[in-house]
């Protein structure tokens, strides 16, 4: 099975999970033509709750394929979440490509953001503190515990 790679990562968590997906179907299988390709990845950061709007150019041929929806954002712990999230990206493709799966992990974010944060909780610590903790917790991820689960979607499909 022929496929090929859309993707988007600005500090290299989504990268980490394009390369193990590429581990997974094999480097030689992957090809440059989305078009021709049977099955394409598309990943991104998030941006705002969506797909990084810079990837919007690259979508219009995805019309008619079978496409892995996959990315990394920094708000963790929650499935309800990483789901609206992957249903946004999904909204950013053709209406008639067929997602026949789909992955989101928590990615760690820069040391200035928690930084900031930590600023900010001097004046509003309800606010602040629950996001340096969600900040603590995303760092190291993607794990290989999500690179694990990535696999097993992408396997799946
Ligand atoms: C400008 C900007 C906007 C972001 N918006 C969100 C967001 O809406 N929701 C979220 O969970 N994470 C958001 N993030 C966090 C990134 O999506 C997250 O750190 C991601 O893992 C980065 O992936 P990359 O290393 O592949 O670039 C934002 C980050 C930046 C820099």
């Amino acid at each position: 099975m022929s496929y090929a790679v859309i993707l988007s990562s600005k500090t290299g968590n989504t990268q980490r999970l394009a390369d193990r997906a590429r581990a997974e179907l094999g480097e030689k299988n992957e090809v440059a033509d989305v078009a021709s390709a049977d099955l394409v990845l598309v990943g991104s950061w998030t941006d705002k709750g969506g797909m990084d709007p810079a990837l919007e150019p690259q979508l219009a041929v995805l019309s008619g394929k079978r496409v892995f929806l996959f990315g990394t954002c920094g708000f963790g712990g929650s499935q309800a979440y990483y789901d609206r999230v992957l249903d946004r990206f999904a909204a950013a493709l053709p209406q008639d490509a067929r997602v026949v799966g789909r992955f989101m992990c928590q990615g760690q974010m820069p040391p200035a953001v928690r930084e900031r944060y930590v600023k900010m909780s001097a004046q509003d610590p309800a606010r602040f503190e629950p996001m340096i903790e969600n900040f603590d917790r995303a760092v190291g991820h993607p794990d290989e515990k999500d690179l694990e689960a990535l696999a097993a979607a992408l396997r799946a499909c």
